[in-house]
């Protein structure tokens, strides 16, 4: 830190001592480092547009690569002069250039000759009172230096992703997050072989998902959620994006089955497909995916079984939600060999059986959903998980699932299931009718010390009725 801070000196002491030579030739027209009036002028405008009128570039930052430096503007020289090469607006640090509510593209911005980053944040605001669209023409100038291109909640932009963003071709990141934009993503984004990063999310985009998407070969990246895309994963994705590390299509419109191929993002660590209408089953080449940490494919009418993925091969997961998919069938005792697991979500689905009580022995979990299914039977789990868990331990609304009297302390039953006691009373073993028979009722109610008083009262009522049926004999 030192060190660095030690050199930021040098160089400020350095750029004054030129500057002040400069002064002292009396040269005062070209006080600032060398920067061509063309590239001075299209920055002013540039940012003009973005936050209005009233600012006035030449008369506070007479010099914006050199002693006046404009915050979120870095500069960088070629052929000995300066250019711009980053513009962040919006606000991103307290001194931050903001917006005006009649932000607009100003086309100088094209002509910044060396410009590699252009940011802005919180820009275009009222999608009602001043709806702006994205220049269609113009971003060509940029191909070769454009590196990052990055819109970021602005509600009031409008209107369809251009398709001379297809022409960007050094671009590695291109990230229109939470904007108003619409329409079709353009095909012609394939052609960005450079992307390591495609964040569109949060827009109104709709269409399907096109084929050349699988041409970025290089993305790490890709985050489509939240939009009304439509229609089936594309098989050629897959082949493609060897590269991909996180895969995020949640909260859109896509249907179908998931096809085989999605095994071949290998280095995948998240995938989540929620929130769509996926059908027809879990697609069994995803036990393949060995890297994956986070599989999200909760709210999909998926349907179809549970046990049919080997999940042991799964080791790293750490997050694993598949909850409201119509999933039926039984819950598999791989899933506790997901050793990583802090998440289980299976809750709200159409499960069935015992639950493995082998998930106790998950050493991280700390959410384990299960509500809302058909599973039976008793609980296995220790009292000590149920303290640990509290109510992320979720097993309510099973309708035949019970805990067995005796294990569990009043304090540390696990929540909205009930105690398997008073099943046992219903049926009524020959025993307690016996007791009965000797009119023991006090003594059968000590017996069952661990009741509470919903428990009391039903045992209460089902031996009166179990003595009247026995008098009526
Ligand atoms: C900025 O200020 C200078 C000098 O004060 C003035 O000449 C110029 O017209 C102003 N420019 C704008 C765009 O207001
Ligand atoms: C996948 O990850 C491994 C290890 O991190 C890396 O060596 C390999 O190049 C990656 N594959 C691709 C296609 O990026
Ligand atoms: C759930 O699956 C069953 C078949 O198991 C099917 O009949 C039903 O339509 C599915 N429900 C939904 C909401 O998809
Ligand atoms: C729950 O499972 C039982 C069989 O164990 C079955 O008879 C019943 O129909 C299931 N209920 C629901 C709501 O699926
Ligand atoms: C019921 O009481 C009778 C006599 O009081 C006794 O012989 C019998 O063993 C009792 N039955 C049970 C099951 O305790």
């Amino acid at each position: 830190m030192r060190g660095f801070k030690n050199s930021r000196f040098c160089v400020l002491v350095i750029i004054f001592l030129l500057h002040f030579g400069v002064w002292c030739n009396g040269d005062t027209e070209n006080m600032g480092a060398p920067m061509e009036q063309n590239e001075i002028n299209a920055l002013y405008s540039t940012i003009q547009g973005f936050v209005g009128k009233s600012w006035n570039g030449s008369d506070l930052y007479p010099d914006p690569c050199g002693w006046t430096p404009i915050q979120g503007v870095s500069c960088d020289l070629f052929d000995g002069f300066w250019y711009v090469t980053d513009i962040n607006i919006g606000p991103i640090h307290d001194n931050s250039l903001s917006c005006t509510p009649n932000a607009e593209f100003n086309l100088n911005l094209f002509t910044l000759k060396h410009l590699k980053s252009l940011l802005f944040f919180n820009c275009f605001v009222s999608p009602r009172h001043h709806p702006t669209s994205i220049p269609s023409e113009g971003w060509e100038l940029l191909a070769s230096t454009l590196e990052s291109l990055e819109f970021r909640s602005n509600p009031g932009l409008i209107g369809q992703i251009p398709s001379t963003f297809g022409r960007l071709r050094k671009l590695q990141s291109l990230v229109l997050i939470e904007n108003g934009l619409s329409g079709e993503m353009p095909p012609n984004l394939g052609s960005l072989v450079n992307l390591r990063r495609l964040v569109l999310a949060g827009n109104k985009l709709n269409g399907e998902i096109p084929e050349t998407f699988g041409g970025f070969t290089q993305l790490l990246i890709c985050d489509l959620s939240r939009n009304s895309l439509s229609g089936v994963l594309p098989k050629a994705l897959f082949g493609g994006l060897v590269s991909l590390l996180k895969l995020d299509l949640s909260s859109n419109n896509l249907q179908g089955k998931i096809p085989q191929e999605i095994s071949k993002l290998k280095n995948l660590t998240l995938l989540d497909l929620s929130n769509n209408k996926l059908s027809n089953g879990l697609t069994k080449s995803l036990q393949e995916m060995t890297c994956l940490e986070e599989l999200v494919l909760s709210k999909n009418p998926m349907g179809g079984f549970l046990e049919i993925l080997d999940w042991h091969n799964m080791r790293k997961l750490t997050t694993l939600d598949l909850s409201n998919m119509n999933l039926t069938g039984g819950i598999p005792k791989s899933i506790a060999d997901l050793k990583k697991l802090r998440f289980l979500g299976l809750n709200d689905n159409k499960l069935m059986g015992d639950i493995p009580k082998n998930l106790e022995n998950l050493p991280y979990a700390s959410a384990i959903y299960l509500y809302g299914n058909n599973l039976t039977g008793e609980l296995q789990f220790s009292e000590w998980f149920y303290s640990k868990m509290g109510r992320r331990f979720g097993a309510w609304g099973n309708e035949n699932l019970c805990y067995p009297i005796g294990l569990v302390s009043t304090s540390n039953v696990p929540y909205g299931v009930k105690q398997c006691q008073q099943e046992l009373n219903i049926v009524m073993d020959l025993d307690t009718k016996s007791k009965l028979v000797n009119g023991s009722l006090l003594n059968s109610q000590s017996s069952m010390g661990y009741l509470n008083d919903y428990g009391i009262w039903r045992s209460y009522v089902v031996e009166l009725f179990m003595v009247i049926l026995l008098l009526l004999n």
